[in-house]
């Protein structure tokens, strides 16, 4: 049993949406034409490497990981880490309750130790996140008043980018804001429900004015499948963003998966965001069990779509997994690769 599920039961239910997401799309997805942005992304030419990092850059993308700062001191994780991946993410160091438990009072050890570290080797950044109903305190969600969150939020998200100012090649700036389910509108939130739909916007424009250098990402799980009703959702946000000229420039699929991986419609998913002019980018992946097979196509979508910018597995040994009993990484609890490693390895054109 994980004891995340045991403490909020939040944890659970996006997993359980995957799942059956997974299970129901395990005969096939609709998936309408892919979009313009496929190509052939490893040139045959390339040589060949043997970690995920380097195979990765190959064809300009990053292979990174979530990393928590109380491991790093780990000699088997951090060998791993630095071997392998050339792009990280803090696990839960730069979400709100980490970094402001109380108003206008920041904490960023962690978050910092995370950042020189990652920088110091030559390994990229991902911000994650912003603006999240999640871990957020309760300070935050107490609040009843639109002008009260609006400078609550607009501060939070200033001090954090501007704290990291030219370090985070990518934000994610609101996560996870869509509902689950059929409706394809934004999920019930303090930030909806007070400042209104707009809110997801107020906060990509305070972004692009904090770090102009940094893309800006909304991040979501269970919308790999291109017919359902949240991807769609997210899907005319972002086109209407981009039509409107709202700050947005990359979009992340988490993508934790059930045993069957992704969706038959995943690559079109990536294609057709794409298409719309944003990056995209896989940005917690993980598969229960880890079948090989599973790997190769997510793995495979992503290089099969040119804007998809790189890839991120939420963890680095099956013990470093939120979903404790999964087992649902690239790496054994001792640290081996697993099939699965090597599936994602060779999906990129490298050699195990
Ligand atoms: O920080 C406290 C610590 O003070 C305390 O001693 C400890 C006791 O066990 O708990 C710590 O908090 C835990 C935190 O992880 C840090 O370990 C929380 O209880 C626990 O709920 C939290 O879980 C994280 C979860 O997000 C929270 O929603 C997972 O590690 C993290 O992998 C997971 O990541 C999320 C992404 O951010 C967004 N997408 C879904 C993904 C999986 O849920």
């Amino acid at each position: 049993m994980n004891p995340h599920f045991r403490r909020t039961g939040r944890n659970r239910r996006p997993l359980s949406g995957v799942l059956v997401a997974a299970t129901l799309l395990a005969g096939g997805a609709t998936a309408t034409t892919g979009a313009a942005s496929a190509a052939p992304a490893i040139t045959p030419a390339a040589p060949k490497a043997s970690t995920l990092g380097a195979q990765a850059a190959q064809s300009g993308r990053y292979f990174g990981t979530a990393v928590a700062a109380g491991k790093l001191s780990n000699g088997v994780y951090a060998g791993i880490l630095d071997r392998e991946f050339n792009s990280v993410t803090a696990e839960n160091e730069m979400k709100w309750d980490a970094t402001e438990r109380s108003r206008g009072s920041f904490t960023f050890g962690p978050a910092d130790q995370i950042v020189n570290r990652a920088l110091g080797r030559g390994q990229r950044v991902r911000g994650h996140t912003l603006v999240w109903h999640s871990q957020l305190p309760g300070w935050v969600s107490g609040i009843g008043d639109a002008g009260t969150l609006r400078s609550v939020m607009r501060n939070h998200i200033t001090t954090l980018m501007s704290r990291y100012r030219g370090k985070i090649h990518s934000w994610d700036v609101v996560n996870e804001a869509f509902a689950d389910g059929g409706s394809g509108q934004l999920r019930s939130s303090v930030f909806r429900n007070v400042l209104g739909t707009g809110f997801v916007e107020e906060a990509f424009r305070a972004a692009r004015s904090a770090d102009p250098s940094a893309k800006l990402c909304y991040n979501d799980y269970s919308i790999e499948n291109w017919s359902d009703a949240k991807t769609q959702g997210v899907y005319r946000l972002v086109r209407d963003f981009k039509a409107r000229g709202v700050p947005i420039d990359c979009v992340g699929f988490q993508a934790h998966f059930g045993t069957g991986g992704p969706p038959g419609s995943f690559q079109t998913t990536l294609a057709n965001f794409a298409a719309l002019g944003v990056d995209v980018q896989i940005t917690e992946l993980d598969i229960a069990q880890a079948p090989a097979a599973a790997y190769t196509n997510s793995v495979r979508a992503c290089m099969n779509v040119a804007r998809c910018t790189g890839i991120t597995v939420w963890g680095i040994r099956d013990s470093d997994s939120w979903r404790v009993g999964q087992n649902p990484l690239l790496f054994d609890n001792n640290g081996n690769k697993k099939a699965a490693y090597r599936a994602a390895l060779t999906a990129m054109g490298g050699t195990p």
